[in-house]
């Protein structure tokens, strides 16, 4: 069956985020954003799991636009926080979900802990003629004491991914993208698309 895969809209307005994902998707597919559709809804993120708000939000954009679309969610889960912050690692210090702030909230509440190890963890929701997918991607590494590197966002400046000496904020867009955890969730939905 052919469907109409080559349009997708991508639940972000994030401008990091849209050109990491066009990046790896490449010319195969054409990426629209919430602005490109015009959608200026606030769209809900209700829930208390990585999956469920990456459904709600790909669901409450398909129901709206009938578009295919497909929406991440993304938390970085730290071992020794039990996984916070997880799920609410924009809104970590506060609800201004300002990325400084939670850097400093992340290494106050890692001050003198030994075991360092956390991952980020991407969901992607998928929903394309109706029906729902889900793709997740994972790299593990350690959070540093001390901020390093001015590239890229959020958490970067601390976190070292395993095998690497370089913070996520000390690598260029292309040596993020080789072993993200969005990467490797793209690439696990563009495979999926690639051979549907
Ligand atoms: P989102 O679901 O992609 O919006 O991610 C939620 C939060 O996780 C962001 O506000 C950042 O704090 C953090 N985050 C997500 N992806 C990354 C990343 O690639 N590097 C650093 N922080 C990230």
């Amino acid at each position: 069956m052919s469907h109409n895969l080559r349009e997708l809209v991508f639940a972000t307005n994030n401008p990091h985020k849209l050109s990491e994902v066009q990046h790896l998707l490449g010319n195969s597919f054409h990426l629209l954003s919430l602005n490109d559709i015009n959608f200026n809804d606030e769209i809900p993120e209700d829930y208390d799991t990585l999956e469920e708000n990456a459904l709600q939000k790909a669901q409450y954009i398909y129901t709206i636009t009938k578009q295919n679309c497909f929406a991440d969610d993304t938390g970085l889960e730290v071992e020794a926080l039990n996984g916070r912050p997880g799920v609410y690692s924009a809104r970590y210090a506060g609800e201004s979900k300002d990325p400084k702030a939670n850097v400093q909230k992340l290494l106050m509440e890692l001050k003198g802990v030994e075991n360092r190890k956390a991952r980020f963890r991407t969901v992607v929701a998928l929903i394309i003629d109706g029906k729902e997918h889900l793709f997740e991607g994972i790299v593990d590494g350690r959070i540093i004491e001390s901020e390093r590197g001015v590239d890229g966002f959020g958490y970067d400046p601390v976190f070292l991914p395993d095998g690497y000496s370089s913070t996520f904020a000390e690598m260029n867009l292309s040596q993020k993208n080789a072993i993200s955890h969005r990467a490797r969730a793209i690439e696990s939905l563009v495979n999926f698309l690639r051979n549907s």
